[in-house]
């Protein structure tokens, strides 16, 4: 009898066994990995500019000193993603190239402006939080490279989230300016950090095939929901509120009922008419040509070595 190699690989996934680089794997499982996993690693890199913004102006050489290092951090997650995603078959430099002509996306957070210095608190306290949420439940994609890089990536995610909400704390006890400061900054990013974890299900083009292939774990509406039910004890606790009027305990559900996100803002983002989105292809595609020679030179390098030791 013939062997039916997609019958064989979804039987895997059922079973929870990771699928290695290696493996036989549907084109369409290869591609969207190669999507989500390019995607996730172009946000993490991006991602350092609206903090790398504070870092000359933090108010203590300790809040510079941490700043630095979790921006550090998040360079580190693109660097794994990175390699996660060329056991897929693509070159680091296809995928940077990618995001530089516009071709791939990165998330949408990252193209708002980070105003003061409470943004960095309520980056780290949210943003950074958002992305635990989905993170911890990609430690169980089917594809097992992806699902290693989370481990160590939620361990380093969960640090930025407590020194984000930190930052929070201190602010949100000071002086009258400091905890308007706090809120400002919470007013801002609230509706942003829920519009990271993607359009609603009945809109998610690719949920229903990511969910049944296990790349997803769950869906943008339950992690959202998730993230909402787990947050808003958090805001109470510093004494703000989040700018949701229709924000309410729903106790037959046991979960928070919500406001209508703006889909219209969220799209326009997507679509590269964010606020930043020009400043930050900007700043991504200069970096990369000022890098030119340091990839030349490592590349040099490592033929050297190579040559040597066949020598
Ligand atoms: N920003 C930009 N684009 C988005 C966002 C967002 N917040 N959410 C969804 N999209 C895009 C999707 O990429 C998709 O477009 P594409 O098909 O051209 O790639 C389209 O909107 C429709 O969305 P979905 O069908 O729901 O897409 P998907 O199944 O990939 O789900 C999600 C989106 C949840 C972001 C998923 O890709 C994921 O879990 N990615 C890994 C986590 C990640 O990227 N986090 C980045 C932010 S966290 C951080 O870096 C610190």
């Amino acid at each position: 009898p013939q062997i039916n190699f997609e019958e064989q690989f979804q039987a895997k996934v059922d079973a929870e066994i990771k699928i290695e680089p290696k493996d036989w794997m549907p084109d369409a499982y290869r591609k969207t990995l190669i999507r989500q996993i390019s995607q996730h690693a172009h946000s993490e890199i991006v991602g350092m500019l609206p903090e790398g913004n504070w870092l000359t102006r933090a108010p203590s050489l300790k809040r510079k000193a941490t700043l630095l290092a979790k921006i550090q951090d998040e360079a580190g997650h693109g660097l794994y993603l990175y390699s996660a995603c060329e056991t897929l078959g693509i070159t680091r430099l296809q995928t940077i190239e990618d995001l530089l002509s516009g071709k791939a996306k990165y998330s949408s957070i990252f193209n708002y402006p980070s105003l003061s210095w409470a943004d960095m608190g309520a980056i780290g306290w949210l943003v950074d939080g958002a992305a635990i949420m989905n993170q911890v439940a990609l430690c169980r994609t089917s594809y097992g490279p992806y699902a290693r890089a989370m481990v160590r990536i939620c361990k380093e995610e969960s640090f930025h989230q407590r020194q984000g909400y930190e930052i929070m704390m201190v602010l949100s006890k000071g002086s009258a300016a400091q905890k308007e400061m706090a809120q400002d900054a919470l007013n801002r990013w609230w509706w942003p950090a829920l519009m990271m974890f993607g359009p609603t299900d009945s809109e998610s083009s690719n949920t229903e095939q990511s969910m049944k292939w296990k790349i997803k774990r769950h869906t943008n509406d339950e992690l959202r929901q998730k993230f909402i039910d787990a947050s808003i004890p958090q805001v109470n606790y510093l004494g703000l509120t989040v700018p949701d009027k229709d924000l309410k305990w729903n106790e037959e559900r046991g979960h928070y009922d919500f406001g209508e996100i703006d889909w219209e803002e969220f799209w326009n983002v997507v679509k590269g008419n964010g606020i930043c989105n020009k400043a930050r292809l900007k700043a991504r595609r200069e970096a990369h040509e000022q890098g030119a020679w340091v990839r030349e030179a490592a590349a040099a390098y490592a033929e050297k070595r190579a040559s040597r030791v066949n020598e």
